[in-house]
């Protein structure tokens, strides 16, 4: 039975625990192993976990896996990639042998500028808050200063600030909407905190303002946050080669394959139920590559699929074409990411992941991750429009479920090799697993 409790993020952890347990569950004892099977050996590393939320009773683990031979801008990688989904390592990989035969991805980083709003409310005159703006926006760059030093020295800070309109959208609604460079940073932290003095000094200052009526000094600060939307920090992947070039071994000629491969993405452009699915090929690289490096999935996420929409329509943020006999695959994304900051300096799994790609700059894995997320959808494509999805989609779940019915190593030897040559479905292994169990 649920019941309520406060008080709880006082409670020890092993209280927590025992709360828990007792409340949720028939084997109290059981479930209470399960947690505990999954604390870390090292208490360094445990408490690191338990300090990283509130009320951390275990930990969550993800498989974290490589993709190499990734040719990116002539230069090798070896990608990590955080994820649960049997397929998407093998996918990349594959994707990334195939490319590195044919001259490899080539990227390009086109913008790196974040925006942060303060919202407001104001019901006086436009122009009187208009020539307030003006006249105190230097002060706003000034108060601000404590925190955009560092930031500033680096060659970052605020870029701008500008006074914007929504009175059509909400009545007296206004915003400060301001651009941000911050560099290696994320810079959540960083945003929020200049948009909060931000907001501060504009509230405070108004009651000043010699022009302003006493209700117009009244400025109504609604909230200041940054937005994940960030079409102005944009990143490019594409691959190219003779259509000739695209020989696979899968009964379909090169020129057919190229053919079909640019109408599946036609397809995506126009038709939003494809789309979806489509785009969520491209975050299954790209999120486990964001999540291995400690970066926020759920603001990449947020941000890709708005700008997936920004025409009006959900539409495929991959596009290919064939022209004069050369394939090309390309994507423009926005990716708001750190390598420095939050948990890059941290997580031993992300810092180890950074080392592993070189210690790139923000930079530099905007494009690592925008590569992962063209692979794997070139990947996707590949198998959708040639052998369908599930030949290769089931022989890496085949592992999933002769684990889950318990198969031993003898087991899965055996029915492993047989699936090398039929066709793998849930049935196909349970009866394949049932007729070795019976024989033995
Ligand atoms: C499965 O996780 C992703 C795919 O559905 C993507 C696609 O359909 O393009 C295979």
């Amino acid at each position: 039975m649920s019941k309520t409790i406060s008080g709880f993020s006082k409670l020890s952890k092993a209280k927590k625990i025992e709360w828990i347990v007792s409340t949720y569950f028939a084997n109290n004892e059981s479930a209470k192993q399960i947690l505990e099977q999954y604390w870390n050996s090292d208490q360094k590393i445990q408490q690191l976990h338990d300090e990283f939320i509130e009320n951390t009773i275990s930990n969550y683990y993800l498989p974290f896996g490589v993709a190499p031979n990734f040719l990116i801008n002539d230069k090798l990688h070896t990608i990590p990639m955080a994820i649960e989904e049997s397929s998407v390592v093998a996918a990349a990989s594959k994707s990334a042998k195939f490319w590195m035969d044919r001259g490899g991805f080539k990227t390009k980083v086109l913008s790196t500028t974040k925006i942060g709003q303060v919202h407001f409310m104001y019901y006086g005159n436009v122009d009187t808050l208009t020539s307030y703006f003006t006249a105190i926006k230097p002060k706003l760059l000034q108060d601000v200063k404590p925190i955009t030093k560092n930031m500033e020295k680096r060659g970052g800070g605020i870029i701008d600030i500008e006074l914007r309109n929504k009175t059509q959208d909400i009545k007296g609604y206004y915003q400060l909407h301001v651009s941000f460079e911050t560099l290696d940073a994320m810079g959540a932290n960083f945003i929020n905190s200049c948009l909060e003095q931000f907001a501060k000094t504009f509230k405070n200052d108004a009651l000043e303002f010699k022009d302003f009526s006493e209700e117009e000094k009244n400025i109504q600060i609604v909230m200041s946050i940054l937005s994940n939307y960030v079409p102005d920090c944009l990143v490019r992947a594409e691959v190219s080669c003779k259509v000739e070039d695209l020989n696979e071994d899968k009964g379909i000629t090169p020129e057919e394959f190229a053919s079909k491969f640019v109408q599946a993405v036609n397809i995506a452009e126009v038709e939003p139920y494809r789309a979806v699915t489509h785009n969520k090929g491209i975050m299954n690289g790209i999120d486990a590559v964001v999540l291995a490096t400690g970066n926020d999935f759920r603001a990449v996420e947020a941000g890709v699929h708005a700008y997936a929409s920004r025409n009006g329509k959900y539409s495929s943020l991959t596009h290919a074409k064939v022209e004069n006999g050369i394939f090309y695959f390309w994507m423009e994304i926005p990716l708001a990411l750190g390598t420095v900051g939050g948990l890059t300096g941290l997580h031993p799994l992300v810092k180890l992941a950074l080392e592993l790609l070189h210690h790139p700059s923000a930079k530099e894995l905007m494009q690592i991750v925008a590569v992962a997320g063209l692979a794997q959808n070139f990947a996707a494509l590949r198998s959708l429009t040639t052998t369908g999805i599930q030949k290769g989609h089931m022989k890496m779940h085949l592992m999933n479920i002769l684990n889950q019915f318990e198969a031993n190593d003898y087991e899965k030897a055996i029915i492993v090799d047989y699936f090398k040559t039929h066709t793998v479905s849930h049935n196909a292994v349970v009866e394949a697993l049932q007729n070795l169990r019976i024989k033995n």
